[in-house]
């Protein structure tokens, strides 16, 4: 990939933060705009602005249109066989909330287990916590192993008949790891349970194929993969769909309405209550667009060899423990670190007054930093705009903190 020329398409990449260029290392929190992206948002809003599905003027027909290619261009991507797959949400954390209440409401019950890990980010574990008291349904998790593995033997142990639903992180954003889904996906099924993951931090960084996957709910956000913020996607299989109920009510999503009653729409109108953010899933679109230019298996590679440097220079930093598996290949985009002697807020804040962005927190996963034992940690995190020179500018800042704060 050139780099040189991607970084041209990210105006804010030209900013300067006090004296120093920018080195945004925080993709994993959200990513910054290209260009195409916004002037699809341009477009849409200075030529075709309209409610779609709502009118049969032209600018609503042709906003309408956009949106429903919209839907293709994201079924494609992952490799959904039907558009009507996608549903388009605000976000991943909408979208698992979707699925938590679309289905885990109406389809789980006392007796029945949800399993997650221990790393699952606060928007797929809190939603579950809320199914659990509502059916009466249990959650159980699957340990992590040493370096944030997790182990497919103790996966394979952990689901008993009595799990109905699985629910994991693809990748996450804290250790890095990333789950072989397919492999989870084949042995849920054989005990009859659904698997839901969130993509949040894989869709943006890697190939993804939801057919092949094999899993059953699948979510992701816009705003993480170049997108605008604000859109999001929840992919449900075909055959799951029919067991789901609508999350939320009102226009665009009926069939028939009298006074007392209600009838609903097809999927996915049937899941997309009010006026849609047309404008969110054409930029979404836009972004799609331009990752499928640069190809995702490039886009892969570049982050497996920024990984393999970051960890270099991370772990050469005296007093400066890494998260996560050590095997680049094993990590998504990104590296969580912490110091023993320095918190991870003052060597974020040393950072950025060396104009690198980076966020420090628990990443919103406090159950898995609880479980470490630290309460919180620095995370770095890289995509297709970021090379080397911007690790070694992280490399010293770090440097720079421990010698000026310990
Ligand atoms: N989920 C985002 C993160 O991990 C906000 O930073």
């Amino acid at each position: 990939m050139n780099i040189e020329k991607i970084k041209k398409d990210f105006p804010i990449l030209e900013r300067k933060i006090g004296l120093n260029d920018l080195v945004y290392l925080d993709n994993t929190a959200t990513t910054q705009k290209p260009l195409q992206v916004v002037e699809a948002l341009k477009d849409y809003y200075f030529q075709h602005n309209a409610n779609i599905h709502r009118g049969i003027h032209t600018l609503s027909e042709e906003a309408s249109e956009m949106y429903d290619n919209a839907r293709k261009t994201v079924a494609q991507f992952i490799n959904a066989i039907y558009p009507e797959e996608i549903i388009f949400t605000r976000g991943a954390t909408e979208s698992l909330n979707m699925a938590a209440f679309s289905w885990g409401i109406p389809n789980l019950k006392k007796g029945d287990k949800i399993l997650l890990t221990g790393f699952e980010h606060h928007s797929n574990l809190i939603p579950w916590q809320i199914v659990a008291k509502n059916t009466g349904a249990e959650l159980k998790f699957v340990k992590i192993g040493s370096a944030g593995i997790v182990d497919m033997t103790e996966f394979k142990n952990a689901l008993t008949p009595d799990v109905k639903l699985v629910c994991v992180a693809h990748a996450s954003n804290v250790l890095g790891t990333i789950l072989d889904i397919k492999e989870i996906s084949k042995m849920a099924h054989a005990v009859g349970a659904l698997v839901c993951v969130d993509g949040a931090q894989a869709v943006p960084h890697m190939p993804v194929n939801v057919q092949s996957l094999g899993c059953d709910f699948y979510s992701f956000s816009g705003h993480k993969m170049l997108g605008p913020t604000g859109i999001g996607v929840l992919y449900v299989k075909k055959s799951v769909m029919g067991q789901m109920v609508p999350f939320q009510f009102g226009g665009g999503m009926i069939k028939e309405v009298s006074l007392t009653d209600a009838s609903w729409a097809d999927a996915p109108e049937k899941f997309e209550a009010g006026t849609p953010d047309a404008a969110g899933a054409i930029g979404l679109a836009a972004a799609i667009d331009y990752l499928t230019a640069l190809g995702m298996d490039k886009v892969r590679e570049h982050e497996i060899e920024l990984g393999k440097y970051a960890i270099e220079k991370l772990t050469a930093i005296e007093g400066i423990k890494i998260l996560g598996p050590l095997d680049p290949e094993k990590r998504t985009g990104l590296i969580s670190f912490y110091s023993e002697k320095v918190h991870a807020h003052d060597i974020a804040s040393v950072l950025n007054s060396f104009g690198v962005a980076v966020r420090s927190g628990h990443h919103c996963a406090m159950p898995l930093h609880k479980e470490l034992g630290l309460p919180a940690t620095v995370r770095a995190s890289y995509y297709i705009y970021n090379d080397f020179s911007d690790i070694d500018k992280l490399a010293e800042g770090v440097k720079k903190a421990l010698t000026m704060l310990s």
